[in-house]
């Protein structure tokens, strides 16, 4: 076949219309938000490009599935074709579904992490550190170091760093080498959910999680070689091995096109190989299940499966359903067995690649390489002189909405600083604990948007480059507890 252009590998059925602002309309949407484009109404985005979660387009099969979908609140058929799916693929014994990602995290981390405990990631995501650390465990990131490179060009910067893990479970901060905790659901049971059993006790390593791909660290890829590491080193040390799995059909579109002798597998067969490494998974479904919500909590240990679904049924529902419609669970089963297809995959990470493409042709600066689902402009490198305290990433992604209605989420100091220490009444405080970087990322929804919007895209970069002097930083006038990026507003500082 011609491979000149790799072409959308779909035709379009149904259309949903775009709206149109203007500059001056978007100037006065985006200070209503407080500067927060979580708090714009979508009505007034034109390319959204907030998350590749939950945005994606169904396909034919999986509208087709809708009508099959059984829902009986227990038992229903819809919950029998989805857990065979998941079994075939993962090879997980126990399939429990969730109604999204986190609340697959808070239910396996409620029940294997207590107060003082270690959980050690490539990089967590935003709602798994939340998750870890509301246990009052630590949410350690062991990426290798590459993957703190962001401008190195290097095939698995996701990878975990298995000296760096090795170490935290030799302690301090693990169990102390072999016959440590025991195997899988060795940890939280005295204590239960939010239990307390660690606290002022060495601290131990409940579970080892690995990210695919690396979302927080760029959308890079895990080699299947790290993470056969990751097996032998959690089998030495006798710790259960998780896997957040939310794009791991990309994770392995990946290792088959850079991981040498991986050239001839099909995507599903590495994918299947890598599920079978692990212990279990945690799987946010609206990614890589192609449909617009679900979730999976997957695991082979009997009896710390039986206390996660006595812990679903507190506020998921009953294990057959688990928060989700029958129709939810059959569009699942369909999209889980579609997002393998290789031709998908090749369009796939090859839209992100052509999004960097522009960025840097406009000279932005992104994460190297371009990662499977997004690419993530370095707004720190582009606009040095906005110091991380004064939020450069938000000031950029701001710049990309007012520019030409694109939507975009900040990864930086917003999402993972902290607030400096108060000041004395009536003065003003530390600066914001900044993040290690100030990073924009441009999400891709699966099958959504053509590639004449992916060029428009890369127009309004283009545009916004070419002013990067004159950008100016953000201010947090107003911030939650937990996860602050969601609901924080701002305010522009003057120049
Ligand atoms: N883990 C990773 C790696 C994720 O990217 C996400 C969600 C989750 C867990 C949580 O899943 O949203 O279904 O509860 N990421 C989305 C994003 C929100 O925009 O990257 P969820």
């Amino acid at each position: 076949m011609h491979e000149r252009t790799i072409i959308e590998p779909f035709r379009i059925k149904a259309v949903e219309p775009l709206r149109f602002t203007t500059r001056a309309e978007r100037e006065q949407a985006l200070a209503a938000a407080g500067y927060n484009l979580f708090a714009l109404a979508a009505d007034d985005v034109l390319i959204d490009l907030l998350t590749d979660s939950g945005t994606g387009a169904m396909s034919s099969e999986q509208w087709a599935a809708i009508m099959r979908g059984d829902e009986s609140y227990a038992g229903a058929r819809s919950f029998e074709r989805f857990e065979t799916v998941v079994r075939d693929l993962t090879g997980f014994a126990h399939v429990i579904p969730t109604h999204q990602g986190r609340a697959a995290e808070r239910i396996l981390f409620g029940e294997m992490v207590s107060a003082g405990d270690v959980v050690p990631n490539n990089t967590h995501f935003d709602t798994t550190r939340a998750n870890v650390e509301f246990q009052g465990a630590e949410a350690r990131d062991l990426v290798c170091a590459e993957g703190r490179d962001l401008q190195l060009d290097a095939p698995f910067k996701g990878n975990l760093d298995l000296e760096a893990l090795e170490a935290t479970l030799r302690g301090p901060g693990g169990p102390g080498g072999p016959g440590g905790p025991g195997g899988p659901g060795g940890q939280g049971g005295p204590g239960g959910p939010g239990g307390q059993g660690g606290s002022g006790q060495d601290a131990q390593v409940p579970l080892v999680l690995v990210t695919i791909t690396n979302n927080s660290g760029g959308g890079q890829p895990v080699s299947l070689a790290n993470l056969r590491g990751v097996r032998e080193i959690c089998d030495r040390y006798q710790t259960p091995f998780f896997l957040d799995a939310c794009r791991f059909a990309e994770n392995a579109w990946f290792i088959k096109e850079r991981e040498p002798g991986q050239q001839d597998r099909s995507p599903r067969e590495i994918a299947e190989e890598v599920f079978r490494l692990a212990d279990g998974c945690t799987i946010s479904l609206k990614k890589d299940g192609l449909a617009n919500i679900g979730g999976v909590l997957a695991l082979n240990d009997p009896e710390l499966a039986a206390r996660c679904r006595d812990n679903l049924i507190l506020t998921e529902g009953f294990p057959t359903y688990g928060g989700l419609a029958g129709r939810d669970l059959d569009a699942l089963a369909v999209g889980l067995k579609e997002v393998t297809d290789p031709d998908y995959l090749r369009y796939r990470v090859r839209t992100a690649a052509y999004l960097a493409e522009k960025a840097w042709a406009a000279g932005v600066p992104t994460v190297r390489p371009p990662g499977g689902h997004a690419v993530y402009l370095d707004a720190g490198a582009l606009l040095p002189h906005i110091p991380a305290h004064e939020l450069p990433a938000q000031a950029l992604a701001c710049e990309l909405y007012l520019e030409g209605g694109v939507r975009a989420v900040e990864i930086g100091t917003l999402m993972f600083g902290r607030p400096g220490e108060p000041g004395p009444p009536g003065e003003p405080g530390q600066p914001d604990l900044t993040a290690p970087h100030e990073l924009v990322r441009l999400a891709l929804p699966r099958r959504s948007y053509t590639q004449s919007h992916v060029d428009y895209v890369g127009e309004v970069i283009a545009a916004v480059a070419a002013r990067a002097d004159r950008l100016r930083g953000y201010e947090i006038v107003e911030q939650p507890r937990w996860l602050r990026h969601f609901t924080a507003r701002l305010a522009p500082l003057a120049s």
